[in-house]
Formats: C-alpha cells, sequence, structure tokens
C-alpha cells in the first residue's frame, strides 16, 4: 500500500478483509483489518512495542488512542482498563468502522470511535497511547502532536511508538525543546518507545 493511502479520510482501495491477531500475556484479540488501512496484515511492530513495554493505562478516565487505525492500542487500552473511556480517533472512515467494529466484537463497550472535530472528545486527557501518522510530514505532525499532548490533564502521560529511520530521535528533540519532559521507555528493532509527561511549563503559556 502506498503511504498517501493510510491516512485517507475516505480511502479508496478495493475491500480486502483480513485479520490480525494480538496476543499479549494478558489479552489476546482476533482484529478485522482491511485495505486502505494501516498495516492491515500484521501488526505492526512499534505497535507491538507501546503494547509489550508501556506501563498499565489509568483505572479510570478519558484514554486517547491518536491515530486508532483498526483499534490495535484502543482495544488493548479498553480490555486493561475496562473501567476507562478510551477515545479512538482517526480520520480514515474506513479505519474507524473496523475499529468500532473490532471493539463491538470483543466485548469492549468502552471505546468510543471518533472523527478529530467530535465535540464529546473530553478536553482534559488521563492519557495519550499513539502510533503516530508520521508519513503526514513533519509540519503536520508536530501540530497534530502539539494539539493533543497540551490535552493532557496535571500528571498525565502519553506513549508514543515512532521508527527511529522515520524521525524517532528528532521527533525526541523536538518534544523536548517545545517543553514536554520525555524519556525513552524502550527501544527494539528500529523503533522508540517515548514517555511524553504533562508539561507545567506550557500549562502557563497554553492554558485550556
Ligand atoms: C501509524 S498509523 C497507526 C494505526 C494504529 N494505531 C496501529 O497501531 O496499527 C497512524 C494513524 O493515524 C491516523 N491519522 C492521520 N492523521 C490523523 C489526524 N489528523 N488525527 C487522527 N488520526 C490521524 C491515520 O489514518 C492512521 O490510521
Amino acid at each position: 500500500m502506498t503511504a498517501e493511502h493510510y491516512f485517507s479520510a475516505r480511502p479508496r482501495a478495493p475491500h480486502r478483509p483480513g485479520r490480525v491477531r494480538v496476543i499479549l500475556p494478558d489479552v489476546h484479540l482476533d482484529l478485522a483489518t482491511d485495505a486502505g488501512v494501516f498495516s492491515p496484515g500484521r501488526l505492526d511492530p512499534g505497535t507491538r512495542l507501546l503494547l509489550d513495554a508501556a506501563p498499565p493505562p489509568p483505572a479510570s478516565g478519558a484514554l486517547l488512542d491518536l491515530g486508532c487505525g483498526y483499534g490495535p492500542i484502543a482495544c488493548v487500552l479498553a480490555a486493561r482498563s475496562p473501567g476507562a473511556a478510551v477515545w479512538a480517533l482517526d480520520v480514515n472512515t474506513r479505519a474507524l468502522a473496523l475499529c468500532a467494529r473490532n471493539a463491538a466484537a470483543a466485548g469492549l463497550a468502552n471505546v468510543r470511535c471518533v472523527t478529530p472535530g467530535d465535540r464529546a472528545i473530553p478536553a482534559q486527557l488521563a492519557g495519550i497511547w499513539s502510533n503516530p501518522p508520521v508519513r503526514v510530514g513533519k509540519q503536520a505532525l508536530h501540530q497534530l502532536l502539539s494539539a493533543w499532548l497540551d490535552r493532557l490533564a496535571p500528571g498525565a502521560r502519553a506513549y508514543l511508538v515512532a521508527a527511529r529511520n522515520l524521525g524517532a530521535d528528532s521527533l525526541h528533540r523536538w518534544l523536548a525543546g517545545q517543553g514536554w519532559p520525555v524519556t525513552r521507555l524502550a527501544a527494539r528493532s528500529g523503533y522508540r518507545l517515548l514517555q511524553v509527561d504533562f508539561s507545567a511549563e506550557r500549562a502557563v503559556v497554553t492554558p485550556p
């Protein structure tokens, strides 16, 4: 699949239904995928690193999966924190429909699939998990991340995974330069998992 397609609002690729199994020590899922969404043939290794190495999500509050695709992160968060509301956000309507279907099939009633303009998304987030769309370009990616990271509640954290050859280390430096405390939590097979903490410094400059 060409890179331009996975973040199309309405992919035109002919449907090609597939399945991806997500087997973690605590969660087993069998998810539907399709052409026109990100990594439809296998669980992306970056996503796998995030699911393996990020700490357990908070038990309650609004958790955001920024760029949910067919839903592997959103569904695992929802299974790990049944008392939380998981907001699964994407611009790709085919991906969102798959995410909703996957959550329903797994009995995860706490997943809400939304597009970016949805006003129901809470202003303050208890955490963000993302394999972000780096291929949208650096400027668009930075705007996207700034907008959502500034919605972290005081004390909340984000977990972002990115490939080193797609700019994970420069993303790390950019985030730190913008005032977010950033820690590299894990690295595997060319992927970096970054923990981004709520920034009190930014909250003073950009209040909600
Ligand atoms: C790298 S993929 C990750 C998908 C999924 N979370 C996974 O791990 O398989 C990034 C996702 O971000 C979505 N995306 C692109 N631009 C976006 C935006 N402005 N807001 C929300 N999601 C966006 C893409 O459509 C894509 O599904």
